[in-house]
């Protein structure tokens, strides 16, 4: 079957993709002032780190507490004390991050080609649709891929099996977007297409032996650069 729109799956990542992270830096300035960016940037990695973790020692737990957890030791480790309240608040922010500008046109334009477009990420299910609803975004998708229901986290390829599984679509016409190298070089070594969205220029990519097969610097190169019609 010749490829085209309709047969091919752009799997998106969601946070550090599409929705941005870091923007929890605004919210977390009160506490640690000049800090706050390299504790948004702790949190993250911690985060992620937890969701790793997790996955190899096969203790899941899901992706609201490795975050809810990573942010009390970013707290711990820069010696700031929240209260219950104020933690629960910076959870909640969590859930309302705002999208990175290019988004909504680029799945306008993606979706109307005729692309197949879902959303697959270690967020639950829950998260990850309250945060493409409230950047306007979510009828753009057909479905919501979330690790939650097997248990594991990205990269453990059982994720990558169950992207193509539930998208019901042959390995080569699924495509893994993701700013997060981990996430590309995941997908790769599963058999999955992978564009890498290089949202800083500085990022380097991990020298390992896969590769993204794409690398745009935002959501509007994807189009053109697909090559598929
Ligand atoms: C996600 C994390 C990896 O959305 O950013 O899956």
């Amino acid at each position: 079957m010749t490829t085209s729109p309709s047969n091919t799956v752009l799997a998106f990542d969601v946070y550090g993709t599409l929705i941005d992270p870091f923007h929890m830096e605004e919210h977390l300035r009160p506490a640690f002032g000049e800090r706050a960016r390299d504790a948004s940037e702790l949190w993250r990695g911690k985060q992620l780190e937890y969701s790793f973790r997790r996955s190899l020692m096969k203790k899941y737990a899901d992706f609201n507490q490795c975050t809810a957890q990573a942010l009390r030791f970013v707290c711990a480790q820069l010696g700031v004390s929240f209260s219950e309240e104020t933690l629960k608040e910076l959870m909640d922010q969590y859930l309302r991050l705002p999208a990175y500008p290019d988004v909504p046109a680029a799945l306008q334009s993606l979706a109307a080609r005729g692309f197949k477009i879902v959303a697959c990420s270690n967020g639950t299910e829950s998260a990850v649709r309250s945060l493409l609803e409230h950047a306007g975004v979510l009828p753009r998708f057909s479905g919501i891929v979330s690790v939650d229901h097997i248990r594991t986290f990205k990269p453990d390829p059982a994720v990558y099996e169950y992207l193509a599984a539930e998208t019901r679509a042959a390995k080569e016409n699924v495509w893994l977007i993701s700013s997060n190298p981990f996430d590309v070089i995941g997908a790769k070594a599963y058999g999955l297409r992978a564009a890498w969205v290089r949202r800083d220029p500085k990022r380097a990519f991990d020298p390992w032996e896969f590769e993204a097969d794409l690398i745009v610097e935002s959501l509007g190169e994807l189009g053109d650069k697909l090559n598929i019609a």
